[in-house]
């Protein structure tokens, strides 16, 4: 086996985003396009010689095509050992969990998240470092730096490697280990919950209804609910993971999983219902009849995660990002604990989980976690709920109204509106930054403007940064508005409007969220001038 030195040139825009580069899977295939970018990594974190990797991905189309090329990349750069998932299959939080007990220097993780997959859709890479989280602003820029003077990059002639089967092989000097992609996360979840108490819950007759989407979840959700918490077989839907996710979008919100919602609200729901995206670390919540918006859902678990083992010694502090309702913030409040404010983007929580600032952490995107990983968990999340539900005895409904009774309710909505041209989106984005000292005073569509900025985030563990993050609108009365244009999206721009209105009237507390947001969504409209610059009278996706 030799290793080759192959001659190349930089690619054109290879400049990560929120979450690691992400385009569509005809990029990725193209010529040197993954090979550019996996030696730019390798060089961008300073060489990987002896280093040990872990390796996997949601199983999306070109997965082990792609896992192939890294490994050869990775035997012919030096890398000591990879330990990657059987058949290439890795959760991210799975990922995290296992660089951080298997002390790896780092892993490279392959999704585009909740995107669709298929060679015509979406496909990532991302690479995480040793404490087990998305790689910082600081190394990311490293990275993206060296996209732009690559000149070769280094792969060994070999033929593929499987990586199907349990065990251990050589690939050149660097070993090779396959490993089972459940247990060691399925052993972390048993640590942390009292699994004889969600046992209980089904054995009771407990009904749920998880819908893993097609994708990466479904041999974890399986393995853990249904083998080793006794819920009935069937409790998992659309448990296999396929290429594509079924020609379906894997992301959990009332939207993309709307068949779990039509039975959540139909006439035999069952008592919990809950969902995972692509790669397993985004998650819904929804009761029989109560949808949880992933806001209110870190603020309960924010009161309430005490009631699991694994927190029963009370929360550090919460961490949200910035677009995220402030629901969680007034019950840390009460409680007494820190609260942190960051931009979007779960790389933001690392350093304060690691210098111990925050045990929880959570984004409205349907991000939920906690200092177990670094990385968001979507089956953690639902395992938390569970072992509240089985503490409480109450459902979700019950929990739901006694939250807003005692800490009132932040209605909240995010209207994505998709495939902008991104001249467009900018310039909207840009008239709004312009007028920010004008703004307060101002009337738009009846609401009085209270304040205008734009966030900029210092971390307060490494003194970083990061500015331009969100455009926020306050109006008299409580409520908000925020702009901000997608770090994810792979076609044009995605502008994301997020709407928030605090209620704490006991009479007005169970309205639908978009009505209870009619006149901040007015305002927000009226302020950015959506609808004259976009050209659209509604939101392509509303969750
Ligand atoms: C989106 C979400 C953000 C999340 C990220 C990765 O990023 O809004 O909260 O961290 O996906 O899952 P965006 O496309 O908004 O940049
Ligand atoms: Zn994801």
């Amino acid at each position: 086996m030799t290793i080759q030195t192959i001659a190349t040139t930089p690619i054109d825009d290879q400049k990560p985003g929120t979450s690691g580069l992400r385009k569509k899977t005809r990029v990725f295939m193209q010529p040197g396009y993954l090979e550019n970018y996996v030696q730019a990594i390798f060089d961008g974190i300073g060489g990987v010689t002896g280093k040990t990797l872990v390796i996997g991905g949601d199983g999306r189309y070109y997965n082990d095509s792609a896992i192939g090329i890294i490994l050869r990349m990775a035997a012919a750069n030096g890398v000591a050992r990879c330990i990657v998932g059987q058949r290439g299959l890795l959760s991210t939080p799975a990922a995290s969990n296992l660089i951080r007990k298997r002390r790896a220097d780092g892993g490279l993780i392959l999704s585009a998240s909740h995107n669709p997959g298929g060679v015509d859709e979406d496909f990532g890479l991302k690479y995480n470092g040793p404490n087990g989280g998305p790689a910082t602003e600081a190394v990311t820029a490293q990275i993206y730096a060296r996209t732009m003077d690559i000149s070769s990059y280094r792969i060994l002639e070999a033929d593929a490697v499987q990586i199907d089967a349990l065990g251990e092989s050589h690939l050149g000097d660097m070993a090779v280990e396959i490993v089972d992609p459940v247990s060691d996360y399925a052993e972390l979840m048993e640590e942390l919950f009292d699994f004889g108490a969600i046992a209980g819950l089904f054995s009771g007759g407990f009904r749920m209804c998880f819908d893993a989407m097609h994708a990466v979840t479904g041999p974890y959700a399986r393995e853990i609910l249904e083998n080793r918490l006794g819920a009935p077989s069937g409790t998992v839907v659309n448990g296999t993971p396929s290429p594509d996710f079924g020609g379906g979008h894997p992301d959990p919100n009332p939207v993309w999983a709307k068949a779990l919602m039509d039975v959540m609200y139909g006439p035999d729901a069952p008592d919990f219902g809950a969902a995972s995206d692509g790669d397993g670390d985004r998650n819904m919540i929804v009761g029989a009849h109560c949808y949880v918006s992933p806001s209110d859902s870190l603020a309960l678990l924010t009161d309430l995660a005490h009631l699991a083992p694994g927190y029963s010694g009370g929360l550090a502090g919460v961490a949200r990002s910035m677009p995220t309702s402030a629901a969680a913030d007034r019950v840390a409040e009460a409680k007494g604990i820190a609260h942190f404010e960051t931009p979007t983007g779960w790389k933001f929580f690392g350093n304060l989980l690691d210098a111990g600032k925050v045990t929880i952490c959570g984004e409205e995107s349907a991000g939920t976690g906690s200092d177990h990983v670094r990385e968001k968990d979507g089956l953690w999340a639902v395992l938390l709920w569970l072992n509240i539900l089985a503490v409480t005895g109450k459902s979700v409904a019950e929990l739901m109204a006694e939250h807003w009774g005692r800490y009132g309710r932040n209605y909240y909505s995010r209207h994505d509106y998709e495939a902008v041209d991104s001249t467009v989106a900018n310039a909207l984005i840009d008239n709004l930054r312009a007028r920010l000292d004008k703004l307060p005073g101002q009337s738009a569509a009846g609401l009085t403007i209270s304040g205008a900025d734009e966030f900029a985030y210092d971390d307060p563990v490494d003194g970083s940064t990061s500015t331009g993050q969100g455009i926020r609108i306050y109006f008299e009365g409580g409520g908000r508005a925020v702009f901000r244009l997608s770090g994810t999206g792979t076609e044009g721009a995605t502008l994301r409007v997020y709407l928030e209105r605090i209620e704490s009237e006991p009479d007005a507390l169970a309205q639908d969220p978009q009505a209870a947001l009619a006149s901040v969504i007015a305002a927000a409209d009226a302020v950015a001038e959506i609808t004259n610059r976009i050209g659209r009278t509604t939101p392509d996706v509303i969750t």
